[in-house]
């Protein structure tokens, strides 16, 4: 891992093994980090921003350096993709096309994004004098992220927080820490000074914790489960550290009676169970038309069928593993809870055939969901989607919303007046229109309700980087001349 210069082992000795999801297998060894090795990365991260050139470099010299980190990713483009395939459990198919583009993509935006950081002139014309306002780096930033996009979600926590001036501690997730570290090798390689970035491989309630409470550090962004980013609140509070958190999603998928089925029918299969259905922003509850279901539900049911299960390294596969035995029992037990709870399977449910190594979960619908089923209001993280049934466009409202989260949500219909309307209406940071999933580094990414605090990418994000200072500059030398009106005494 990477403390300061050095790419070092655990301070205890302790190692741990990273598996490959498709067959359970070790695929690499990594130090086991503890408390120690945390604040020894957060030292050196506070002294690269206390001290260290990189906040005091020009945003133009920050962007070339990032500009140049995005280059050695694409340069890289086919052994990330590997490793990230390998890893992450995701198709080698997507890790090409979307997870290194993407990768590429956003670290130049924001190395775009830090040539617009310029000090704005404000008016004050009841004073008669121009005002500064400044976007200044936070300090020390902690990165805290999950597995299921190992290497686009460091980007989201290292780029900004780079490209604003800070100085990064990142801590990936325990299953996947492979392609953070190669990220952050490169970076290194482009000109990242020593210690402005850091990354720590180990436990969550060990070195996670230490980076949420530890005085040195400035801010914490997370994204992971709602349970944890609610411990991560009430970690940060007596430091009163800045947070933002990216958490769970339920996000509906609100099929109008006028959806073309040509559009929804692939459309709201990708939405359920691209990446196994491991995405915050997975659609996971359909919501259909009482006219449109069965017709509906029985072409999505003979589609969910024909996917192919298989290897992340086979460029066949649509569907990998689960990130791991316990997601899978995790999984498996949300699938019993429904069937339990009076839902009716219609496909999956189970491990598919023929697969004795790795962790795989057929792709999994149930109908006749009641909202208040515990399959329609958590989130699974799997590939299992719930069908509910709207009979006015009242009640399909009143079920979009109808969970404690707010991150996604996608209408479909070929009337996109309408459209719009029941998008305008459903609490979401995102809201699409006969898509499902799209991301671009330019709009805002993050949650209403219990889907988390701020947003992530684009100027947005960028902004959640950096301070705000009011600098007054008297310039006339006049101002304060008789404040209070007394005479100066010789
Ligand atoms: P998690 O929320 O426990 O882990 C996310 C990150 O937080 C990891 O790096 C982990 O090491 C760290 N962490 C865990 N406990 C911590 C603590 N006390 N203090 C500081 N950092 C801590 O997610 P997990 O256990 O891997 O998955 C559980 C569920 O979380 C999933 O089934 C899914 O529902 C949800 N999840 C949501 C994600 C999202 O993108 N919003 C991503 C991953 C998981
Ligand atoms: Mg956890």
């Amino acid at each position: 891992m990477l403390l300061g210069d050095a790419w070092a082992t655990s301070a205890s000795g302790e190692t741990y093994d990273v598996l490959d999801p498709s067959t359970g297998g070790v695929m690499a060894t990594v130090p086991r980090a503890g408390r120690e090795d945390a604040r020894a990365a957060i030292d050196a991260a506070r002294d690269a921003f206390d001290r260290g050139p990189w906040p005091r470099m020009r945003p133009e010299e920050r962007a070339k350096v990032l500009e140049q980190l995005a280059a050695l990713v694409q340069e890289r483009a086919d052994d990330l993709a590997t490793l990230e395939a390998q890893n992450g459990g995701k198709p080698i198919r997507q890790a090409s096309f979307a997870d290194i583009p993407m990768a590429v993509e956003h670290t130049r935006h924001f190395a775009h994004l830090a040539r617009s950081l310029r000090d704005e002139v404000v008016d004050l014309p009841d004073v008669g004098i121009k005002s500064r306002v400044l976007r200044e780096p936070i300090g020390v930033c902690a990165g805290i992220i999950p597995w299921n996009y190992p290497l686009l979600m460091a980007v989201w926590k290292v780029a900004p927080a780079l490209a604003a001036g800070n100085t990064v501690v990142l801590k990936p997730a325990s299953y996947t820490p492979l392609t953070a570290l190669a990220y952050a090798r490169l970076a290194r390689e482009a000109g990242v000074p020593s210690g402005a970035l850091n990354v720590v491989t180990g436990p969550g309630p060990e070195v996670g914790e230490e980076l949420v409470t530890n005085p040195l550090v400035d801010r914490v962004a997370f994204t992971g489960s709602t349970e944890v980013g609610r411990q991560i609140m009430a970690l940060a509070a007596p430091g009163v550290k800045k947070v933002t958190l990216e958490l769970g999603g339920k996000a509906p998928m609100v099929v109008l009676d006028d959806a073309d089925p040509e559009e929804a029918l692939p459309g709201t299969l990708f939405g359920a169970f691209l990446h196994q259905g491991q995405i915050c922003l997975s659609g996971t509850r359909l919501l259909l038309p009482e006219g449109l279901h069965d017709g509906f539900l029985g072409r999505l049911v003979r589609m969910a069928e024909q996917m192919r299960l298989g290897p992340t390294s086979s460029w066949e596969t649509d569907m990998g593993p689960l990130i791991s035995e316990s997601q899978r029992e995790k999984v498996e037990g949300y699938i019993r809870k429904g069937e339990e709870e009076g839902a009716t399977l219609v496909t999956g449910g189970g491990r598919p055939e023929g697969f004795e190594r790795g962790f795989y979960v057929e792709p999994t619908i149930f109908d006749a969901v009641a909202n208040d089923m515990t399959i329609a209001q958590e989130e699974i993280f799997g590939p299992v989607l719930s069908v509910l049934t709207y009979r006015s466009e009242e009640e399909m409202v009143e079920l979009a919303n109808g969970t404690a989260y707010g991150l996604a949500a996608s209408v479909w219909s070929q009337d996109l007046r309408r459209a719009e309307r029941v998008a305008r209406g459903i609490r979401a940071g995102t809201v699409w229109v006969n898509h499902h999933h799209i991301l671009s580094c330019a709009t805002p990414h993050g949650g209403y309700k219990q889907s988390g605090v701020g947003r992530e990418l684009g100027i947005y994000g960028l902004h959640e980087y950096t301070e705000l200072k009011h600098l007054f500059l008297d310039e006339t030398g006049e101002a304060m001349k008789d404040a209070f009106g007394l005479v100066l005494p010789d």
